[in-house]
């Protein structure tokens, strides 16, 4: 009998290093960012404005508010992102509005606010895990996508909402024509009409002009800053040159000489054809 139960052992052995293993998979990730802490625990969700205000609309507002959780402590704990890139756990949490739940995710925090991200979450302590990835699925069904599809996966990037609403005030929110002269100024928009003939409008954006001098160089960001706009060209030419050569050196010429430094002697004479055109 004794020589049957040996070759059992490994078995079990075998059975548990499984179970951890099936164990972590379903643990929460890290994301590699400072002040990171992987926890798991047991909960209550509430709705937060309710929690804070005493304004509690049934259901936890159906899916219209942001949901938190109460640790055992009585500690609310503010919820964010989700598995899902820049979804909240809204969605993930009012299946259990009101219930204890067990929690698991990772608290970040950014400059002095802590965030619990959800990633797994079951009822009770024993109910079934389920991954924080309703959001995205959610998404995909109401839009018209598979929810293991590119557009699903990138829903930030196909969102009718978030599309409708950079048409309107541009990716910065400040309007479209503040998006095309900080893409210029980053050099991610490079125009068909800069690669041929230097384009001074284009480059005036694109070489970090505009963020001293102003849209058009009509309005400097500090007084002492001088206007360039419907200025002579050839002077404009000699100064700009001077400035880069040092030949013109005083005081505020320090602020912009790095920044000149490899504009070409081409693309100092579209510039200042530009402002030369502009009126003041
Ligand atoms: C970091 C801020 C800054 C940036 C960026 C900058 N400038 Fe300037 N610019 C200045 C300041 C400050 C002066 C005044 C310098 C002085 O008093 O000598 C100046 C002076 C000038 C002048 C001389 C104006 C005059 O009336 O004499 C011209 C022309 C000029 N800049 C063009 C440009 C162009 C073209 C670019 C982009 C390639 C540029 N600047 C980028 C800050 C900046």
């Amino acid at each position: 009998m004794k020589i049957i139960k040996l070759p059992l052992l490994p078995q079990i052995t075998v059975l548990l290093i499984s179970a951890a293993f099936v164990d972590s998979a379903l643990a929460a990730k890290g994301w590699g960012v400072t002040g990171e802490e992987i926890a798991r625990f047991d909960a209550k969700v509430v709705d937060i404005l309710c929690e804070l205000s005493g304004d509690c609309p049934e259901n936890c507002g159906g899916g219209k508010r942001q949901l938190g959780l109460i640790d055992s402590e009585g500690k609310l704990i503010l919820v964010g992102k989700n598995k899902s890139p820049f979804s909240g756990a809204a969605v993930e949490l009012l299946p259990f509005c009101g219930k204890q739940v067990t929690a698991d995710g990772l608290f970040t925090e950014n400059r002095g606010v802590r965030l619990f991200a959800l990633q797994f979450v079951r009822e009770g302590s024993d109910g079934k895990w389920r991954g924080a990835t309703r959001f995205v699925n959610d998404w995909a069904e109401r839009n018209g996508f598979a929810a293991d599809s590119a557009e699903a996966k990138q829903w930030f990037r196909n969102d009718p909402n978030v599309i409708r609403i950079i048409e309107r005030d541009g990716l910065l929110g400040l309007g479209k024509e503040a998006d095309k002269e900080f893409l210029a100024g980053m050099g991610m928009a490079a125009s068909a009409q800069t690669a041929s003939a230097p384009n001074g409008q284009a480059l005036f954006g694109q070489r970090l002009c505009s963020t001293c001098h102003g849209p058009e160089g009509k309005a400097p960001i500090q007084s002492t800053y001088p206007k360039l706009a419907g200025q002579n060209k050839e002077y404009l030419v000699q100064q700009i040159t001077d400035i880069q050569s040092g030949a013109r050196n005083n005081g505020l010429t320090a602020v912009m000489k790095p920044i000149v430094q490899k504009v070409t002697a081409e693309e100092i004479e579209a510039i200042s054809e530009y402002l030369s055109s502009v009126p003041r």
